[in-house]
């Protein structure tokens, strides 16, 4: 079955797609054990360690927005994929669930917009957290009940809010940052190498346990040598990096909870999919630290009370969250004139997004999630 995986990619014309199908496939399940796993270390030959600038961040900014101290991660970069950083979860015990929370809680809020904006009356979309949490913190009742708003929510967009029709982002559709995800992301992109980072677009994509991410190059924005930073929360997921052409061999890799992935240099513009969701490694990557860490006073990572804890690990149980992270626009860039972006509420997109159908087929800059 391994050697299936390895020849697969051999063939050169659609050896991506081939693989995304390979790692989806529920019936038989396929063969993990080409999948590199770097919260193993330098445990394929594929793996290097990837230098990083430790002294761009100092302790006491890391722990304020959950991170430990940037000499005790562990970066890798991948044999011919220049510019790929994957940092084995760098956050501190116990500060996960802050992140999470800001996922679920508050990054659905407005005025950010997410998909069920597309289909739903704003009064409806209001209060996610809320309409959800009740039902979550029951246990299951055994019965098939209707699915809460969270658990119906795709995508979440923030800053200049990517309009998923014309695949563009455009200067009149952006609200403000949100300030603890600015400065995680500016830390994250500093030690890699990239000084004066701005996170000016978020899209946060949360998946289920039969999620998936077609094959897709994100090109959108305007500066291409600024990095493209992600996080992942939750269960794991398998992640497919390929090259340039969509038809490019790809090389899989689990990403777990807290792991942090950077593509810049040669690798920003290569194509990419998350054909599956795994099952996490650890028991529940969401359960409260035994030991919490001290409290800074500054920390802009705060502490998460019981009851939030236990939606948010409720509803992770058998989910993902990836927030990436965009810088949109170069120093002293703008973007150009163009017309106002018509439906960018259309739903049309949407439906296109969920439709069920995803094999990996989707297109050029076209991106899929089932
Ligand atoms: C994206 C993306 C990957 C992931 O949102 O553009 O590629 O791990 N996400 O979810
Ligand atoms: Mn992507």
């Amino acid at each position: 079955m391994a050697k299936m995986a390895a020849s697969m990619v051999e063939h050169g014309e659609d050896a991506f797609r081939k693989l995304f199908k390979f790692y989806k496939r529920r019936n038989p399940p396929p063969d993990f054990s080409d999948v590199i796993d770097f919260s193993k270390g330098l445990w394929s030959d594929k793996v290097v360690s990837a230098k990083l600038d430790a002294a761009a961040v100092s302790d006491v900014e890391a722990r304020r927005v959950g991170l430990r101290p940037v000499r005790d991660w562990k970066a890798f970069g991948l044999q011919g994929y220049p510019g790929f950083i994957f940092i084995s979860n760098p956050f501190l015990l116990g500060s996960q669930p802050f992140w999470v929370r800001q996922c679920l809680k508050s990054y659905p809020q407005k005025p950010n917009v997410c998909n069920l904006d597309m289909h739903m009356a704003p009064a409806d979309t209001e209060d996610i957290w809320g309409k959800s949490a009740d039902a979550l913190r029951l246990p299951p009742s055994g019965k098939r009940e209707p699915k809460t708003l969270l658990e119906r929510l795709r995508w979440v967009t923030l800053g200049y809010h990517y309009n998923w029709n014309t695949k563009t982002y455009s200067a009149n559709h952006y609200t403000p940052f949100p300030s603890e995800l600015h400065a995680l992301s500016c830390h994250i992109a500093a030690v890699c190498g990239f000084p004066g980072f701005d996170a000016e677009a978020g899209i946060l994509n949360y998946y289920r346990s039969d999620s998936s991410l077609g094959i897709h190059v994100d090109e959108s924005e305007l500066d291409h040598t600024r990095p493209l930073l992600s996080f992942s929360f939750g269960q794991s997921a398998i992640f497919l990096l390929g090259g340039t052409q969509r038809e490019d061999p790809a090389t899989a890799m689990y990403m777990h909870s807290g792991d942090v992935m950077v593509m810049s240099g040669p690798s920003r513009l290569l194509y990419h999919a998350v054909p599956r969701i795994v099952p996490a490694p650890r028991e529940n990557p969401c359960r409260p630290a035994l030991e919490t860490h001290t409290q800074e006073e500054s920390a802009l990572v705060g502490p998460v009370s019981e009851e939030d804890r236990t939606v948010c690990s409720r509803y992770m149980e058998s989910s993902r969250v990836n927030v990436t992270i965009r810088q949109v626009l170069g120093p002293g860039q703008s973007f150009p004139e163009t017309l106002p972006p018509r439906n960018w509420t259309d739903a049309s997109r949407t439906e296109e997004y969920h439709d069920g159908s995803s094999d990996g087929e989707s297109g050029g800059q076209k991106r899929r999630k089932t």
